[in-house]
């Protein structure tokens, strides 16, 4: 039987009239020029290709903080590079030890299992980190091959605030580390070499305010070095840090590299560097605690405790279980603005990364929840949630300050 093809459709009979604020926990707004750059196709090899990629490895040297110059690029989300760093230190009689928080850093024992390693997991207790005692205990019990770690997990808004603490014990009993940073990366710090990770990862999608589909990875020099010795057949053929270098150090063929989406790296990454790691951080830390201050003055409760609150992607109890699936639409069809929902737990959360950290971008968000909530018959302090968003933008940081003076630099 002979396949017609369907009727014509333009792109924009499919995508909304009105383009949609993405305040959600990922993908995130891009600036114009990594959405110029994400349009330009060249070729994947040769000379210009080889200098737009030494940029890209010596800017994320910058934002990694690491000295390392095995950092590569891969055609895939934060899982593919995720997968890259879990097969490529792990394989069956290999352990590893995962800090499990949620469904992103349980990733990592799925990959794990599916490797053929031997998975031990550590859970918090309740809604919590995982302190650096805990695993300490267990380092101390058996033997590891490698620990991971997320530095913020996305889907309930935990921070591991003792990863540097975890990562320096970790290293203390011989076990290489995997860092997933993939929604805190050039959000808060992370310096690599500095504390001593071994793998850390990002996709292009949230802090960095690049492209999805994208991602990097950073190994440190000795744990390349053991990968590359390594003499158990590696399972992936994409997934193989040898031949990513061939690409990515000797500008040689391994696959035909994701061009559009590297020029969009490079572009964001140029953006994070013009701006200043420092800068940087401090706009986030201000952009969130002003939605978080917000939120509160609403009404809202964040459903993490401040201590160990993730900033990058704020978790937010959910008000008179209102559908939150009929509110999110409700949002994107009448405000054009898309938070999250979450996997499970009756939240909501909004993004705080790379360009959703803009005042404008809150006080649409801020405008959207409550025309949203009210949609549905909940009532929330209006008034004095807008009060204190005009009062912050006004200049007024009296009730940040008093906490925060030193990280904000007010
Ligand atoms: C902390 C964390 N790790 C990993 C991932 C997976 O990223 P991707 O969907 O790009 O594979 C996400 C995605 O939201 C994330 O938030």
């Amino acid at each position: 039987m002979k396949i017609s093809p369907p009727e014509n459709k333009f792109l924009e009979e499919l995508l909304p009239k009105k383009p949609v604020l993405l305040m959600g926990s990922g993908p995130v707004p891009i600036p114009k020029e990594v959405a110029a750059a994400n349009s330009i196709v060249i070729s994947h090899l040769g000379e210009t290709m080889k200098q737009i990629v030494s940029r890209v490895q010596l800017m994320a040297q910058y934002i990694f903080q690491t000295e390392s110059k095995k950092i590569f690029g891969i055609a895939g989300p934060s899982s593919a590079a995720m997968e890259m760093a879990i097969s490529s230190l792990l394989w069956p009689g290999r352990k590893v030890l995962v800090l499990n928080l949620g469904t992103f850093s349980a990733r990592f024992g799925e990959m794990a299992r599916g490797v053929g390693a031997e998975v031990t997991e550590l859970f918090p207790q309740g809604l919590a980190p995982i302190y650096a005692s805990q695993v300490k205990e267990f380092l101390e019990k058996q033997s590891f091959d490698v620990l991971t770690i997320v530095q913020g997990e996305t889907s309930c808004g935990v921070k591991n605030i003792e990863l540097e603490q975890i990562v320096k014990l970790a290293k203390a009993h011989g076990v290489t580390t995997i860092v997933d940073s993939v929604c805190t990366l050039s959000t808060m710090p992370l310096p690599m070499d500095e504390w001593g990770i071994d793998i850390v990862f990002v996709g292009g999608q949230k802090g960095l305010s690049a492209v999805p589909g994208i991602s990097l990875i950073a190994f440190s020099e000795k744990t390349y070095e053991f990968v590359s010795s390594r003499t158990e057949r590696m399972p992936h053929w994409c997934l193989d840090p040898r031949r990513a270098y061939k690409f990515w150090a000797l500008g040689e063929y391994h696959y035909t590299a994701p061009v559009p989406g590297i020029l969009a790296m490079h572009e964001g990454l140029r953006l994070i560097c013009q701006e200043g790691l420092e800068k940087r951080y401090q706009r986030h830390l201000f952009c969130s605690l002003t939605l978080q201050h917000c939120l509160e003055a609403l009404g809202f409760e964040l459903y993490t405790p401040k201590e160990f609150r993730l900033n990058s992607v704020v978790a937010i109890k959910n008000l008179n279980q209102v559908n939150t699936k009929e509110l999110i639409t409700y949002m994107i069809q009448q405000h054009q603005v898309e938070i999250s929902g979450a996997f499970g737990l009756d939240i909501i959360r909004i993004g705080q990364m790379g360009e959703q950290c803009r005042l404008p971008n809150i006080e649409k968000t801020l405008r959207a929840l409550v025309a949203g909530y009210e949609h549905f018959g909940v009532q929330l302090d209006h008034e004095q949630g807008l009060f204190e968003f005009e009062r912050i933008s006004n200049g007024e940081h009296d009730w940040l300050s008093h906490h925060y003076s030193d990280s904000l630099g007010l």
